[in-house]
């Protein structure tokens, strides 16, 4: 299976973004980019990126689009990417999109399919609260929904699991807001170019995998590739 498309997972923090798009970049062989992992790697990295962007995300606001857009170009003129790739977090401002439409036609990729994840922002907040990451392989537990078989430890490597920083509850709130004054637009944006599907987030992991299935069978049918 081959996906030749950029897919991008739009929503809000906590949305199930990420664990969705773990599932999807192991299914279609393709590499899952997300702009929050590349800013994380790059503060642990201590870089200059990382100095620049580590106060921003601590604030829960997001980084300049100019620095966004330079690492994801970096990111995309990879060989791994030439069969499509999975955004998640990114585009989140009406410039990142219209500047990524302009990369995927110059390479070839042209419309990228979207799905927005819809979930209330209870649920968000709590998801959020007991999310847990694993410092080696990244792999994302939950305390009430998805917890480790021990504490505080990875089942798949072992590595310690730690918090982020910007999960505290004043921080996420602040994401959100950056979300519905920024990000949200972008919906709106991708609905008019006809790209736009949505998905209910709020459903378990499992059940939202099977929606996302079925969208992306209607769009093998509709443009036949993936
Ligand atoms: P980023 O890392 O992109 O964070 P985010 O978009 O806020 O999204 P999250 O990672 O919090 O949530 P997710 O939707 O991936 O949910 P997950 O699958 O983990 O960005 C962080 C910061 O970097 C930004 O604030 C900004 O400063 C900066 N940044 C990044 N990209 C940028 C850009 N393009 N431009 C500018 N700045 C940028 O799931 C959450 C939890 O819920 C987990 O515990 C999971 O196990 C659980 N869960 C998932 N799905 C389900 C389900 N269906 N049912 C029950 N539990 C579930």
């Amino acid at each position: 299976m081959s996906l030749n498309r950029a897919l991008i997972l739009l929503g809000p923090p906590g949305a199930g973004k990420g664990t969705q798009a773990k599932r999807l970049a192991e299914r279609y062989h393709v590499p899952h980019l997300s702009t929050g992992d590349m800013l994380r790697e790059a503060v642990s990295q201590g870089s200059g990126l990382g100095k620049l962007a580590k106060p921003i995300m601590e604030r829960g606001e997001l980084v300049p689009d100019d620095i966004i857009m330079r690492m994801v170009e970096e990111r995309l003129a990879r060989k791994d990417c030439a069969e499509g790739c999975i955004f998640d977090g990114f585009p989140r401002t009406i410039p990142q999109a219209e500047q990524l439409d302009r990369i995927l036609e110059q390479r070839g990729f042209g419309n990228p399919l979207v799905v927005e994840f819809r979930v209330s922002p209870d649920t968000l907040l709590h998801r959020v609260s007991g999310r847990w990451t694993c410092s080696v392989g990244g792999e994302t537990y939950n305390i009430y929904e998805r917890p480790p078989k021990v504490p505080g430890i990875c089942d798949k490597d072992g590595g310690k699991l730690l918090q982020r920083s910007d999960d505290r509850p004043e921080v996420v709130r602040e994401r959100l807001a950056a979300y519905d004054r920024q990000t949200k637009p972008l919906a709106e944006y991708y609905r008019e170019n006809g790209v736009l599907e949505t998905v209910d987030g709020s459903t378990g992991v499992d059940e939202v995998s099977r929606a996302l299935t079925e969208i992306l069978k209607r769009a093998e049918g509709r443009d036949g590739h993936l």
